[in-house]
């Protein structure tokens, strides 16, 4: 564990820059959204101070409508850098009716909304400190907000959960969930972009450029909308098991913060409340053991089983029977817990799309078996989750914090010294 914690902290400095943490130097050399969260998360155990500023500098990017970007541009990278650029998104023009800043070049998506959660852990992990310097103060109303962009705007399917516009959104980019939804969208042209992912990492790790096309024609679609979403078609919009899973949970974190300023806490519960309610009846299948996405133009259940599904265990007032069934599937064939796998896939083992190497359509991801360790101990099953902390700390340090692993033997792909896989690691040791 010295050494794990040493190579852990080791790679959080490294990809610090002074004001927040890139995912990594080279593929991702800007600040994310829910990285950043996921890294406060780790930054907590090295720097309490750091881990506020890693979250306040993605939050002085939000938008005036509440939204937070999911790229937060550091002006100082070349723009060949990184593909979709700022003059691509070029936020602070197209994005003026909606509130975007002009101080500062975002993308104008979002990404999961992790960060009232990684809020409520880092002020934990030192209260006298988060008091003094007025951090939770600071957050609360941005947090609020950022939670009433998406029950305000992305409420697409009329039922109460949130819509995810874009495959980046999710985060879960080239997941077979999307394969469907995305089927629909009209590819950019081919040569009217360059890719910089593919300067970085293997292309066989990575989305196709079909899948990019698609990407590229989505996002400037939202753009030429001004990102206003009662103006733009929304051709891609789906209802995401984790993204609102992860907004319940960062409910009730905002209800604890809410509580500790001494503000009413209950329309934070509430609303955990009515998205409970809205996930369960919604995307629960019980045939299947699991939460399905949902493809909200189609208007039907997208029947593949991605981890996404999976991720509702992180909900505290899950139904025991939902939750009970949820933990069968996550040690059943598909996921493996326990069993064939070291660290749980992000898609279905057995199913046809599955590939170990490419990114969300087979590998093992970090903050995702994080989040899945979280719930498994939440609901009741103490040793699964000891084995899949000591799995998540052995399979980081052994592939140099690589991005994801092969779920099967652990080998390192995507690209090294990432920085949540480093974060998380350093999470689970404390
Ligand atoms: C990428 O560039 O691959 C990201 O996942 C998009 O945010």
């Amino acid at each position: 564990p010295a050494a794990l914690r040493r190579a852990a902290r080791r790679v959080l400095l490294r990809n610090w820059t002074g004001a927040s943490t890139v995912p990594s130097h080279g593929l991702y050399p800007h600040q994310w959204s829910w990285d950043s969260a996921f890294i406060a998360i780790g930054l907590r155990h090295l720097s309490v101070v750091r881990a506020q500023r890693e979250l306040e500098t993605l939050l002085a990017a939000q938008w005036g409508d509440g939204r937070v970007p999911h790229i937060v541009f550091n002006r100082t990278v070349p723009l060949g850098a990184y593909f979709p650029s700022p003059d691509f998104w070029r936020s602070s023009t197209a994005g003026a009716a909606a509130g975007a800043p002009a101080d500062v070049e975002t993308s104008g998506i979002v990404q999961p909304p992790v960060h009232a959660l990684a809020a409520w852990l880092v002020h934990e992990a030192d209260p006298a400190e988060s008091a003094r310097r007025g951090f939770l103060t600071r957050l609360y109303p941005r947090l609020a907000a950022w939670h009433g962009y998406l029950a305000g705007h992305r409420d697409l399917g009329g039922h109460g959960l949130v819509s995810m516009v874009h495959p980046w959104e999710p985060g879960m980019d080239n997941s077979p969930c999307w394969d469907g939804p995305l089927s629909r969208v009209e590819p950019a042209e081919p040569g009217s972009f360059r890719r910089a992912d593919l300067d970085h990492g293997a292309a066989a790790d990575r989305p196709t450029d079909l899948d990019y096309g698609r990407y590229v024609r989505l996002a400037a679609d939202y753009r030429d909308h001004g990102y206003r979403d009662a103006d733009t078609p929304h051709a891609f919009a789906v209802e995401d098991p984790s993204v609102n899973a992860l907004l319940i949970a960062s409910e009730h974190a905002l209800a604890a913060i809410a509580g500790a300023l001494g503000a009413d806490p209950s329309p934070h519960l509430a609303r955990a409340e009515r998205l409970t309610g809205a996930l369960v009846s919604r995307l629960w299948d019980a045939d299947a053991g699991l939460f399905l996405c949902r493809d909200v133009r189609a208007g039907a259940p997208v029947r593949e089983r991605s981890v996404a599904g999976l991720i509702p265990l992180i909900v505290p007032g899950l139904p025991a029977d939902v939750a009970d069934a949820l933990l069968r599937t996550a040690a059943g064939e598909h996921f493996g817990l326990g069993g064939a796998v070291r660290l749980v896939p992000s898609y279905d083992l057995r199913g046809a799309a599955f590939d170990p190497s490419r990114y969300w359509r087979g590998p093992a991801w970090f903050n995702v078996n994080w989040l899945l360790e979280r719930g498994l101990r939440q609901h009741g099953a103490p040793e699964r989750a000891d084995a899949l902390r000591a799995a998540g700390l052995a399979t980081a340090y052994a592939s140099g914090f690589s991005e994801y692993v092969d779920p099967y033997t652990g080998q390192a792909r995507g690209t090294r010294d990432f920085s949540w896989t480093a974060a998380l690691a350093l999470d689970l040791l404390a």
